[in-house]
């Protein structure tokens, strides 16, 4: 395993090779740890994390606090990989400057390299201004977890000509990648080839030069409900629970502790 840090000309040179990228969710130290060691490219710091982590149905209750708290945790734990943080709604929304300041924090105060920001055309702007102040953006197509509310629920976008337009101007404006999710995959295809930067799909099928997942969904610790692009690469949540049942019957049994976990 090559122990080079990854950097932002880094992926966009694994496109020009051909070569698939590899990004994974991660939200504290422990599983920062475990990715980076398992060769991923990227760490996303998502603000998934509201749903899969404090349990709430949406990303939107996740705030700046919270996102650059989970990133420090998860850019002390990685030594390769490229840590990018997901900016949560409405920490980029209401103004640019308000976008510049917050986009800041992540890689002033949480060691992050990189941002995350849903849309298209209507962050232009914000994109060249990121640019501008020497922050790297990737950007967010199709479906926008974010604005669940306006498209009704989370729900495979296909708006073709909308979406390769949205990916060319978020490349012109600077974007060094760009995730696309539940996209039809004749669609994240053909944005794969008109781009020169490489996208990385979820919910967008085969034809991506990279693929992300939510850590959760892919260790099976979060079963409340598994949409059809998730694959389960491990049960730890049964794994898990196993474990803590014994430790509590041996625990009511009088099993545990034995002599060799007491001091003398
Ligand atoms: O918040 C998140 O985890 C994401 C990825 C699933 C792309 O935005």
């Amino acid at each position: 395993m090559a122990t080079q840090p990854v950097t932002v000309p880094a992926l966009l040179d694994k496109k020009k090779k051909g070569e698939r990228i590899c990004m994974i969710t991660a939200y504290d130290w422990t599983f920062a740890r475990i990715v980076d060691r398992a060769g991923v490219d990227v760490v996303l710091v998502g603000d998934s994390l509201a749903m899969v982590v404090q349990g709430h149905g949406t990303s939107l209750p996740a705030t700046m606090d919270q996102m650059l708290y989970h990133t420090g945790m998860v850019a002390r734990g990685v030594e390769r990989a490229l840590v990018v943080g997901d900016m949560p709604f409405l920490s980029y929304q209401p103004s640019l400057e308000e976008g510049v300041r917050n986009a800041g924090r992540f890689l002033k105060e949480a060691g992050a390299a990189a941002v995350k920001i849903e849309g298209g055309a209507v962050r232009e702007p914000l994109i060249r201004a990121l640019g501008d102040a020497g922050i790297p953006v990737l950007a967010h197509l199709g479906l926008l977890p974010q604005s669940v509310h306006l498209m009704g629920g989370y729900k495979v976008q296909r708006e073709e000509e909308r979406l390769l337009r949205d990916a060319a101007i978020v490349e012109q404006a600077g974007a060094f990648a760009v995730v696309l999710e539940g996209i039809p995959e004749a669609i994240s295809q053909k944005i794969t080839e008109a781009l020169a930067i490489p996208t990385i799909g979820i919910g967008a099928g085969r034809y991506c030069d990279g693929q992300v997942l939510v850590l959760h969904d892919v260790l099976g610790l979060f079963t409340e409900f598994t949409p059809k692009f998730v694959k389960r690469y491990a049960d730890l949540g049964a794994l898990a629970m196993e474990a803590v049942r014994l430790f509590r019957d041996e625990v009511v049994a009088g099993a545990f502790p034995e002599e060799k976990h007491a001091y003398r």
